[in-house]
């Protein structure tokens, strides 16, 4: 479970607070302060802005710039592509999850990475393939997982 400190909500309400029109701003404010729209964070605003949840959430989900899911500061794609899955993707995939202690589409409780699973990144003969934050790792071994992610603080 992710901790939210709700005094850094509230350090962005208080910006707005008794301005209209400013839900869409306070959001974006929120995303880049976090990575993500917590749903705490929602129903702050909706307590203290008079404004229905179902309306926050319905620009929040529309906007691409603005995630209802935690996002950690570093993005791990896994390739489970067919020829990554041959040369042993899924090993790799498992130790990952391992060493991090969370499932596919999850992130760490510190909000370090955010694992994901990807369908080949055409670069096959590399496989398999990690990438974190768009640095592509070739040939990994399950014992070579853990040296990659020390590399991302
Ligand atoms: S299957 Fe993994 S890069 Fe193509």
């Amino acid at each position: 479970m992710v901790e939210i400190d709700m005094n850094r909500v509230d350090g962005i309400i208080d910006r707005y607070e008794g301005e209209r029109g400013v839900l869409i701003q306070m959001l974006l404010d929120l995303q880049s302060e976090f990575n993500w729209i917590p749903k705490e964070a929602i129903a702050r605003i909706s307590e203290r802005m008079r404004i229905p949840k179902s309306q926050i959430y319905r620009i929040a989900s529309f906007y691409k710039a603005m995630s209802l899911n935690p996002v950690g500061r570093h993005l791990i794609q896994v390739c489970l592509g067919t020829a990554c899955q041959v040369r042993g993707a899924p090993k790799i995939m498992d130790r990952v999850k391992e060493s991090l202690g969370i499932e596919e589409g999850e992130t760490t409780p510190d909000m370090r990475f955010t694992l994901r699973r990807v369908n080949c990144l055409g670069c096959c003969a590399m496989g398999p393939v990690v990438v974190v934050d768009g640095d592509y790792h070739g040939r990994v071994t399950p014992s070579g997982v853990k040296d990659i992610l020390q590399r991302y603080k």
